[in-house]
């Protein structure tokens, strides 16, 4: 599949058909992650493998997608239903040291946003579905499956082979017209 490609056939999928995530394919995929550039080349940036259900549930279980208007927030339990779960971490004080707090913080996200988008392109290559995740609480996240205290959880992957129809119909993009503002 060439690069367009697989651009223009990834879409967010959060059903699966239960059926494994090889250890080739996963492989592949976080191979995948680490080619993706990084500020600095510091690759300021660990995977946390999610494979366990018992341990999928307790990921989904921190995650959110609101607030209800009787202030109960929702979570996205769909997360659990996912072979793996890739958690794309990164470490602030690496990227800080060299770069102060703007390591800390936006090139240390940015790593792992280049990262996450590597990944979704080879789950798509690979035939498999994903959806990048970021609604979860990261301090929740850290303590219920012992990430150690130096990584930061920024966004989770659940992967899977996409069920029948997951996919759905074509989402909606604005064109290149309409976002370029203005040439110099
Ligand atoms: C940084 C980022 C965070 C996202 N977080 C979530 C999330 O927490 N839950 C979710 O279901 N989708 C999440 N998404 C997926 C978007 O909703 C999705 O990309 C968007 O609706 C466009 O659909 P598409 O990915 O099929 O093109 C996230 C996407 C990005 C880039």
């Amino acid at each position: 599949m060439d690069v367009f490609s697989c651009m223009a056939s990834r879409r967010s999928i959060r059903s699966f058909t239960g059926e494994p995530v090889s250890e080739a394919q996963l492989h592949a995929i976080l191979e995948a992650g680490t080619m993706a550039p990084s500020a600095g080349n510091m690759q300021a940036r660990e995977f946390v493998i999610v494979r366990s259900a018992e341990a999928r549930r307790a990921a989904a279980d921190t995650s959110d997608a609101g607030i209800t208007a009787r202030g109960k927030t929702l979570t996205q339990q769909w997360i659990a239903t996912a072979d793996v779960i890739i958690v794309i971490c990164y470490d602030p004080r690496r990227m800080g040291a060299r770069y102060g707090e703007k390591g800390r913080t936006d090139m240390s996200k940015l790593d792992c946003m280049g990262v996450a988008q590597n990944m979704m392109l080879a789950v798509t290559a690979l035939g498999l579905g994903t959806t990048c995740v970021i609604g979860f609480d990261a301090v929740a996240l850290k303590h219920s499956l012992g990430i150690p205290a130096e990584l930061t959880p920024m966004l989770m992957l659940p992967i899977g082979h996409p069920a029948p129809a997951a996919q759905g119909g074509p989402v909606f993009r604005l064109t290149p017209g309409e976002l370029v503002r203005f040439t110099c």
